[in-house]
């Protein structure tokens, strides 16, 4: 189809714009947003690979440059910074190890210093995680580290009977999970507590019905999700909304056309790549998230995705991590 004949409400997923898009990003170094987001370069760099691979695409960036870069980033005290140079954090360290396990690349860091860094991350007291040394906690914290350290297959490094306590003072009377304790239930938030609960074999403490009651309540008139009640539809929590869901047994909860046809339409004909809501400016990040959505979706040409991992399933299952979930919860991510 050429793009002429691109309608106003596009009923395909355009790969090859999206290839390109991703692409482009590298040689912006002249717009302003590049400089911008300086301290995002490294989560960029997964949004972007990770998209590329489910689109079968992952060789669009050179695996060598991407490997270099990452490596670039690690300090001696095994974390990663956003970008070499800038200090290290959980969250950077976590997508240094996502992009490496994608690259199939993990030794050409230490690995052992990595856990260091992660493990130092734990207050040992109540379980929680602190991204850096100033010192927030947050539930997103506790779900990069145990990520992170499941796929260096070193959960062994941190109280994990801790860790789990804390997430689940973070659960709410709605079934849904917070950022710290008491603080309201947030799509994004639940699928890292039910993401990490699903790593450390803990699901029996989630209240499924509940929480996918919660969850498919997010689905708006026009089909797009909304992360909390009263919030607009957006494109990324196709994704934080649907894995969660997707790891209960539970995305036929939703109606998948809808969803569907909303990041669809979110998606810019000219330039490529998947805005946050129709007519808004496309970035990597909504790119990913509409994409991950739509593989959960079953949508056809792209890989599928693992809901809990935000990994092409093949990695998961390249690093032999899939088979022990999927065993133990009856394999009901659909
Ligand atoms: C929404 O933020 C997203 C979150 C709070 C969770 C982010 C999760 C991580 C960084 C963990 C790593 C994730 C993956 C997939 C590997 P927002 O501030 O945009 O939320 P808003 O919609 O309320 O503004
Ligand atoms: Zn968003």
């Amino acid at each position: 189809m050429t793009s002429t004949e691109k309608t106003e409400r596009p009923s395909e997923l355009f790969i090859d714009l999206h290839v390109k898009y991703i692409q482009s990003l590298d040689t912006k170094k002249d717009d302003l947003e590049y400089w911008l987001t300086e301290h995002l370069r490294l989560s960029g760099v997964y949004w972007g690979l990770t998209a590329l691979d489910l689109m079968n695409n992952v060789d669009a960036l050179n695996k060598e440059e991407v490997v270099k870069y990452v490596v670039s980033c690690q300090h001696d005290n095994g974390g990663f910074g956003g970008h070499i140079g800038h200090d290290p954090h959980l969250l950077y360290t976590h997508y240094a190890v996502l992009i490496l396990q994608i690259e199939d690349s993990l030794d050409a860091v230490n690995v052992e210093k990595i856990v260091e860094y992660v493990a130092s991350r734990q207050d040992r007291q109540t379980g929680a995680f602190t991204g850096d040394e100033w010192g927030e906690i947050d539930t997103r914290f506790s779900y990069s580290a145990i990520s992170c350290l499941s796929l260096l297959k070193r959960l062994d490094a941190i109280d994990v009977k801790k860790a789990t306590e804390f997430i689940m003072l973070c659960k709410n009377f709605d079934g849904g999970f917070g950022s710290t304790p008491g603080a309201e239930s947030h799509a994004a938030q639940i699928f890292c507590c039910v993401g990490a609960l699903a790593i450390v074999n803990s699901l029996h403490l989630v209240d499924a019905d509940l929480l996918g009651w919660w969850l498919c309540e997010r689905q708006l008139k026009n089909g797009g999700l909304n992360g909390r009640p009263e919030k607009l539809e957006d494109v990324c929590y196709s994704w934080w909304v649907l894995s969660a869901l997707s790891i209960l047994g539970r995305v036929h909860w939703i109606n998948k056309e809808k969803l569907i046809d909303f990041i669809l339409t979110a998606q810019d004909l000219e330039t490529g790549g998947i805005a946050d809501r129709p007519g808004d400016m496309v970035d990597v990040f909504h790119t990913l998230f509409g994409l991950t959505g739509l593989s959960l979706l079953g949508y056809p040409g792209l890989k599928l995705v693992d809901p809990v991992y935000c990994l092409p399933k093949y990695v998961v299952q390249r690093v032999g991590l899939a088979e022990r979930y999927h065993a133990k919860y009856g394999g009901g991510f659909t």
